[in-house]
């Protein structure tokens, strides 16, 4: 039952507005006691030209209440609408119960499609901690969206292009061989490129040697590729086992290099329409009148830079995909980076300017004040998912040494742990990442609401009562059962607004609130009881719901729910 469409069709004949339009306006109140559904009348004052208060006083007259809406009432200039409790409690569980995994879908996104890029890490480098958040926020907003029916495309925008890859093959002529390659890996690869700078601050040779062999991979050298290639396959493998592991998947590894040979039609379209300027030898796209420094688009020796790339990329992703929005995920300290080539594209007449979104983030950093380990490196993604997973295993060793797969249910409990963590707040807000507030049963994080589903899978394994069958929901008029019911009727809208503003938090957030609740719940009022099949099965549906509601919360996010833990 939409109960806001219900209001809105009732409220459409005192109102000359649009059904959809009234729905539009109708609001959840913050209390309770305002009742499940205000309608804002100032909303209304310059239609009706009449104050709120009286535009509320006079429909609240008008409205004929039904056994859905059983009260409405006028104050303050707001129309508030209470439903009849047993009635919408028994129709939003019925709907959960029937839906399932379906519950909570839309098809908001039919034939539009959004393209999301993402952790886009760079070759030879390890994933370290930074990349948490970029791979967390991109992998949940892209099932946020598919979730509300649109398709997807993620895009892991490889940085794999740049005079450092010039660098890397000297330093590897120089210190390393294939069979080191193969063993130490992405580390190898830092290692010779950590090497290269020491010595090339003693030996200027080196540089030049290292922009030399840059433009051999520039001009298609057979030995300069074969050994990006081999650079940037081996990148991917190693990254790929990473996102195995947090359950993250591309569609696309279309990087910087592959852009290449798209920048001169953009290069071309600049020119022609006056906006490349030259300076110091160097062409630019002035933004002073917006407050930005110039857009550097070819350097003096005529090398394409990030933003170059970026802008071929976009025009790519919009005749390849045509991409209703394009998201980039990336921390905050790119921002002008993303306003800068936007508003050349903008500039250039480009109409999809206005869909591109930099969805941009705090930083993470470990509760010991670095990101660094002793070794002077940034913490690796891959320590932190493997610490994660071990903390997990004792933790679990310690509470409940019985459970049969204990290994797989710590590298569930583990890995949702960080990425809980990731997305708790607002994801402009910097965060310092504890271990302790990120594993706990009993705060804001993964295993507390974890734990929760499987409270609620394991009441359910209790019970031989069938779900179906005459249900009295009367036993679920108390306020603990109240407040579980109006969290999983509030779903879908809680959805709705994480995908508009690009924020995984609110769902992380929902998922701790419904958790509460419905632990306040369990703990004061007895689910098996004997008081009558008819009123445990109710009580079983809300556990039931309730288990679904947070599975789909956490799946939404990129977290798993185990039934057993
Ligand atoms: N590789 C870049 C970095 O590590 C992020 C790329 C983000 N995506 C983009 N289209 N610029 O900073």
């Amino acid at each position: 039952m939409d109960y806001k469409k219900l209001i809105a069709d009732k409220l459409s004949k005192s109102i000359e507005l649009e059904t959809s339009q009234i729905e539009d306006m109708l609001e959840i109140p913050a209390k309770a006691e305002m009742g499940d559904f205000a309608l804002p009348c100032f909303k209304l004052s310059k239609i009706l030209r009449k104050a709120p208060t009286m535009i509320s006083d006079m429909l609240s007259e008008q409205f004929e209440t039904d056994n859905a809406i059983e009260k409405v009432q006028s104050v303050n200039g707001y129309l508030n609408f209470y439903l009849n409790k047993q009635n919408a409690s028994a129709d939003v569980l019925s709907k959960i119960l029937s839906e399932g995994e379906n519950y909570s879908k839309s098809a908001e996104g039919k034939d539009k499609t959004i393209c999301l890029d993402y952790s886009s890490v760079n070759i030879a480098k390890p994933m370290h901690i930074g990349h948490l958040s970029t791979t967390a926020i991109g992998n949940s907003l892209s099932r946020i969206y598919k979730h509300l029916g649109y398709n997807t495309v993620s895009i892991n925008h490889l940085g794999d292009w740049g005079t450092q890859f010039g660098k890397l093959i000297v330093g590897y002529k120089m210190y390393s061989s294939k069979k080191q390659v193969e063993e130490g890996g992405i580390a190898e690869l830092a290692r010779i490129y950590v090497q290269y700078h020491v010595d090339a601050e003693n030996d200027e040779t080196m540089d030049d040697d290292a922009r030399a062999w840059f433009k051999k991979i520039e001009d298609g050298d057979a030995e300069a590729l074969e050994l990006f290639e081999y650079f940037r396959a081996l990148t991917i493998e190693e990254v790929s086992k990473i996102y195995a592991m947090l359950d993250v998947k591309f569609d696309s590894y279309n990087g910087e290099a592959f852009y290449q040979d798209k920048m001169q039609p953009i290069i071309d379209e600049l020119e022609e329409k006056g906006l490349l300027v030259e300076d110091q030898g160097a062409k630019v796209v002035m933004l002073d009148k917006y407050d930005m420094p110039p857009c550097m688009i070819l350097k003096k020796d005529g090398a394409s830079l990030y933003a170059t790339r970026d802008m071929a990329a976009a025009q790519y992703r919009k005749d390849t995909y045509d991409f209703h929005k394009c998201l980039y995920v990336t921390a905050y300290e790119q921002n002008l980076h993303f306003k800068q080539f936007f508003k050349v594209l903008e500039l250039m007449g480009k109409d999809y300017s206005k869909d591109l979104v930099h969805v941009n983030y705090g930083w993470v950093r470990m509760e010991d004040g670095s990101m660094s380990t002793r070794k002077g490196t940034a913490v690796e993604l891959k320590d932190l998912i493997n610490k994660a997973i071990e903390k997990s295993l004792n933790i679990i060793e310690e509470k409940n040494s019985e459970l049969e797969n204990k290994q797989e249910v710590a590298s569930i409990v583990g890995i949702g742990s960080i990425i809980f963590a990731a997305l708790k707040n607002n994801r402009i807000k910097d965060m310092v990442f504890s271990w302790e507030s990120a594993l706990s049963f009993e705060g804001e994080a993964a295993p507390y609401v974890q734990y929760t589903h499987a409270r609620c899978s394991s009441v359910l394994t209790k019970s031989d009562i069938s779900l179906d069958g005459k249900t009295d929901f009367s036993t679920l008029d108390n306020e603990d059962a109240g407040k579980i019911i109006t969290l999983l009727r509030d779903f879908p809208e809680i959805i709705k607004s994480a995908a508009e503003r690009y924020e995984p938090s609110f769902i992380t957030r929902f998922s701790i609130d419904l958790a509460k609740t419905f632990n306040k719940y369990y703990f004061e009022h007895r689910i098996i009881d004997d008081d009558g099949e008819e009123k445990v099965r109710a009580r079983l549906i809300l556990a039931q719901c309730t288990k679904q509601v947070i599975n789909t919360a956490l799946y939404l996010i990129g977290v798993k729910a185990p039934d057993k833990m």
